[in-house]
């Protein structure tokens, strides 16, 4: 573990992750979080005032770096929170499957090496109808902009240990499963434009496509050769087609971002 990553990484972030601005949008989106919740990369433990522990049965606080566990931990004796750590990546969420209410993720997406891994995960362990509630930064609309963050990119990632300001967020969460029910989306600073672009607020997990990612990934792990024949196969192909036939049939009646009354039949 090197001294930047655990020491002054930490400190970093903790002076400088929540000016006034983001500050303001944590204020609006954290007291939203309900049940038991999962954090990941919950960093220096930012967020943990913000939520409402009325509301809070249970927080898992994901965080790998035991640098900031160690803040974390100083800034959980400062609330009524149930909080338990997780010491993992996000990549290797340890809970059981449908068994979180609410995920948070603020400022984590752009620095997980394994983006789409994590993503994929989080979608495991919400249950179904569950929420996912983001404040992210990444790719900006923005062609001047963009240019920028490319150039700007391996400085990002060396003083922020591997943050990307060039991810497409919304899109990544979209692949993962989910469906946008709300979202904004802004420069919260005027300066670095490249590392300013933010999105935020709520996506809910779209059942359909989660179960057609879950049927894609079973279809992967069936090999016809092995210890499952053709038949296992078929089956799982065909369930996939009817399934996919559903979620075009929908968004073609322009329901997309609209529950499917399909999701509960398949
Ligand atoms: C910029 S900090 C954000 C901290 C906090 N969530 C906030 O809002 O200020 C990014 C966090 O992601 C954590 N992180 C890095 N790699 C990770 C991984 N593979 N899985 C989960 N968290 C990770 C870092 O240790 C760090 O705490």
């Amino acid at each position: 573990m090197s001294f930047y990553r655990n020491r002054v990484y930490p400190h970093i972030v903790t002076v400088l992750g929540n000016p006034k601005p983001i500050h303001k949008i944590r204020q609006r989106l954290l007291p939203q979080a309900q049940g038991t919740v999962l954090e990941v990369g919950v960093g220096p433990g930012v967020n943990f005032p913000y939520y409402d522990p009325a509301k809070v049965k249970k927080l898992y606080a994901l965080e790998p770096n035991p640098g900031m566990v160690e803040r974390a931990e100083r800034q959980r004796c400062q609330t009524k929170l149930d909080v338990e750590f997780l010491g993992l990546p996000g990549e290797r969420i340890s809970l059981p499957e449908a068994s979180v209410d609410t995920v948070v993720s603020t400022f984590t997406l752009c620095t997980i090496p394994g983006v789409a891994d994590a993503i994929r995960g989080i979608g495991h362990v919400l249950r179904p109808g569950g929420r996912f509630l983001f404040f992210e930064h990444g790719l900006s609309p923005d062609i001047r902009v963009r240019r920028w963050q490319e150039r700007t990119e391996p400085l990002f990632q060396w003083a922020f240990e591997g943050c990307h300001v060039t991810r497409d967020i919304p899109a990544l969460i979209k692949e993962g499963g989910f469906r946008i029910e709300q979202m904004e989306t802004g420069y919260l600073a005027r300066f670095p434009k490249s590392g300013s672009y933010y999105f935020w607020d709520c996506q809910v997990k779209d059942d359909l496509v989660s179960q057609l990612i879950s049927l894609n990934n079973k279809l992967d792990l069936l090999s016809p050769d092995l210890v499952h024949g053709d038949k296992e196969r078929a089956e799982v192909q065909e369930r996939r087609e009817s399934l996919y036939a559903e979620i075009k049939h929908h968004r073609a009646k322009g329901h997309e971002g609209k529950p499917c009354p399909a999701a509960r039949k398949a």
